[in-house]
């Protein structure tokens, strides 16, 4: 179905909110998860609603949180998030990366102890939005197969990069380092739908289809996106001194307990090394220039990374937000399930 992004706003706002977070907190959740739906990101935008609201209930997520900012550098800082929702945290952080690097040139923000924070995204276009290029990486709860392993070590571990170019436009690349990330699974079970053998191992180890067989997911590119989320763990967990690798917390083993996460904002100011409008000018050439390639046999056209979202967006934008029929029932329901996600395994079973 279609619902008009303003009402799935509000609808995901007062869910978190009778859950237990408060109002402010609950917007900001909402505008997050809604960026993500409104750019075809399904996998974090509303079906995660009833997972936070589960969790938030059951006091997993601080309601409360005392926000702690730390400047231990002219370009370097801790953001503390007190184990609040990491949307709220993470946002409020690169607002402040982007004062510094407005300032410096160049901020690193260390965001520690947060709860999961969604589309990574949300977070660079808050920079590219500012005219700065925005990247930021943050860890998740262990479920890939290391290249060569047999058992889960690493999360799915995106990475996220925006800068922008003329007239409010921007280029814009969020990944996970898996071939998918673990929202889509959960997106094709939420529609009955199989999964390329590509993405994700079962129990044996073997390449599935069955979105619900699922045991571990697979790295990008063999050996290379093992290292990216390698580099993604360390920037994001042992810099900041939190938990990594498998000892980062799972999304579903206990609802009661706190997450303790870690994400790595990093901001760069482009006039502390080029002439700004230059920058602007050549972001927007070269996102013309992808598009002037010849497309290959069966492709209409070759895109810039966030081409498509942004697209879908407008589209969205005029004609509402196509979201899955449950997830509206959930939402327009009273209800705060207290026992559809608690203590299962990493993915969800
Ligand atoms: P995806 O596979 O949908 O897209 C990956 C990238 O490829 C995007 O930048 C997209 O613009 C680009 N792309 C896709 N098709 C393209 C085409 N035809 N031409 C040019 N570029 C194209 O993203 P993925 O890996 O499924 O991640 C989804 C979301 O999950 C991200 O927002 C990520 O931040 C989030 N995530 C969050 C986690 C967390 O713990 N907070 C953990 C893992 C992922």
């Amino acid at each position: 179905m279609r619902i008009a992004k303003h009402h799935l706003k509000e609808l995901i706002k007062v869910k978190l909110n009778k859950a237990g977070l408060t109002e402010e907190h609950a917007e900001i959740v909402a505008d997050v998860l809604v960026h993500a739906d409104a750019r075809g990101i399904h996998s974090h935008g509303a079906m995660r609603v009833e997972y936070y609201a589960e969790r938030i209930a059951k006091g997993g997520i601080n309601t409360d949180p005392d926000f702690k900012f730390e400047k231990t550098g002219p370009c370097s800082a801790i953001f503390d998030g007190d184990n609040g929702a990491g949307h709220v945290a993470a946002k409020s952080a690169m607002d402040e990366a982007i004062q510094m690097a407005r300032e410096n040139g160049i901020a690193v923000i260390g965001v520690r102890r947060i709860s999961h924070s969604g589309a990574l995204s949300y977070f660079v276009q808050q920079a590219a939005k500012e005219k700065l290029i925005g990247i930021s990486v943050c860890q998740s709860d262990p479920m890939v197969v290391p290249y060569g392993g047999a058992e889960p070590y690493y999360g799915t571990n995106p990475i996220a990069f925006a800068a922008p170019g003329k007239d409010d436009y921007f280029i814009q690349f969020d990944m996970a380092t898996t071939v998918q990330a673990w929202g889509k699974i959960l997106h094709a079970r939420s529609k009955n739908e199989t999964i390329p053998d590509t993405w994700a191992v079962n129990e044996k180890g073997e390449p599935t289809t069955d979105p619900f067989d699922v045991k571990a997911l697979l790295p990008i590119a063999g050996p290379k996106g093992y290292g990216l989320m390698m580099m993604v763990d360390i920037l994001s967990g042992i810099l900041l001194g939190l938990p990594f690798g498998n000892n980062v917390t799972s999304m579903y083993h206990d609802l009661t307990e706190y997450r303790n996460l870690g994400q790595l904002h990093i901001v760069i100011n482009p006039e502390f090394f080029t002439n700004l409008n230059g920058f602007l000018e050549n972001i927007s050439q070269t996102m013309e220039d992808i598009n002037n390639i010849k497309p290959a046999p069966g492709f209409d056209k070759v895109y810039y990374p966030g081409q498509r979202s942004a697209e879908r967006e407008r589209e969205y934008e005029e004609n509402g937000i196509e979201i899955v029929d449950d997830i509206y029932e959930y939402l327009i329901s009273g209800k705060i399930h207290n026992n559809t996600y608690d203590k299962k395994d990493a993915f969800a079973k």
